[in-house]
């Protein structure tokens, strides 16, 4: 199954995780939310909080723009991890940004099932 099928799956709630080819581990991606990643062009350390926040059944706001973003936690916000397409086009730019890099297949769906839990 190609990585953009797997991350549909799991948001719909189709692949448990038990039988998906890959753990998703809400710990890990709640681990990965908070992790802080130095920049070396001297700009401050960035982590998911960096514009999500800590509590994400709280809004948060966006570093750069400073505009609220709605709370990321399904149990206060239907809207979240509904549109497969917008979840991958917003991992994309947000693990770009945050990390550096693209997330890979494991590391989405570790952060999809934290946010799910919240
Ligand atoms: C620079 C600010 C910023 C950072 C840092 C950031 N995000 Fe986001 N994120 C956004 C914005 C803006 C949106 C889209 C607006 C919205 O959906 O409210 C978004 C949307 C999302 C979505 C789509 C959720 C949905 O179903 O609607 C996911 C998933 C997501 N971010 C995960 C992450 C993860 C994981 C990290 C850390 C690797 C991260 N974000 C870091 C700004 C950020």
């Amino acid at each position: 199954m190609n990585q953009h099928l797997v991350i549909q799956a799991v948001v719909a709630g189709a692949l448990t995780f038990s039988t998906a080819l890959f753990a998703a581990d809400p710990a890990a991606g709640k681990a990965a939310w908070n992790a802080e990643h130095a920049q070396t062009d001297g700009s401050p350390a960035r982590s998911c909080v960096t514009c999500h926040g800590q509590n994400l059944t709280q809004a948060g706001r966006h570093v750069k723009t400073g505009k609220a973003i709605e709370p990321m936690a399904p149990s206060v916000n239907a809207q979240r991890l509904t549109d497969s397409e917008k979840i991958e086009k917003w991992l994309l730019r947000n693990c770009k940004w945050t990390i550096g890099r693209e997330c890979d297949a494991n590391e989405k769906a570790d952060f999809i099932s934290y946010i799910k839990t919240q």
